[in-house]
């Protein structure tokens, strides 16, 4: 049986559209996406998931009263539910607390814009993780994926990719050459990665 996939996404999506594309091209051949959930109702990535005709589910943590206890045990209820294996976090603008991370060890992986541990942790996401790396003046940047734990991310790197700064570059350019030649190319290798480790461990267990 495939690792089952859950995609958490929280905009534009362009890293679920990457694994969802890997999916069809026969690139992840242990794993399936089978569920995304978005933490906003407006994400473009629900559009994406719609296309591709994969269930989503919102759950936003102004429904839950902005009580993360219940936000994450909607999440959780949902991920069981379903049946999910592996979490990927693809543009998930929401931390998780260790009540939750402590649920799925090395069944969390996450895509981040940089080569950690240079610009990371609370406040770095999205365009701002290429801002901080545009005023700091680095000639080199990239992409991360990681396992998650309670540490926001601080858990074991799986893979990475250097890309290079260009003369000129703004927020905006610097973090669309990330995407296409690092985060859409790793994030599906990841993902094929764990889903096998993850299918050998049920063969053996
Ligand atoms: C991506 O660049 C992803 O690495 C980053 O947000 C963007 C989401 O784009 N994630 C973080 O900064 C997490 N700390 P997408 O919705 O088009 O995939």
């Amino acid at each position: 049986m495939k690792t089952r996939i859950a995609v958490l996404v929280s905009g534009g999506g362009t890293n679920l559209q990457a694994l969802i594309d890997a999916e069809n091209a026969g690139k992840i051949p242990h794993g399936e996406i089978a569920l995304v959930i978005s933490n906003n109702p407006n994400a473009y990535a629900l559009e994406r998931a719609r296309q591709a005709g994969i269930p989503a589910a919102v759950i936003s943590r102004k429904e839950c009263g902005g009580d993360q206890q219940k936000f994450e045990q909607w999440i959780q209820m949902t991920l069981e539910r379903d049946g999910i294996d592996l979490i990927i976090l693809a543009g998930f603008m929401c931390i998780l607390t260790e009540k939750f991370t402590s649920k799925w060890p090395n069944r969390i992986l996450n895509i981040h814009p940089s080569l950690i541990p240079s610009f990371c942790g609370s406040g770095f996401y999205g365009l701002h993780v290429h801002e901080a790396a545009l005023e700091r003046g680095v000639k080199v940047t990239g992409a991360t994926v990681h396992f998650v734990n309670e540490i926001p991310d601080g858990g074991p790197i799986l893979l990475q990719k250097a890309v290079a700064v260009e003369q000129g570059d703004t927020p905006e350019t610097l973090q669309r050459r990330v995407m296409e030649q690092a985060e859409w190319i790793l994030l599906p290798q990841a993902a094929e990665m764990v889903s096998e480790m993850i299918e050998n461990q049920r063969k053996d267990s």
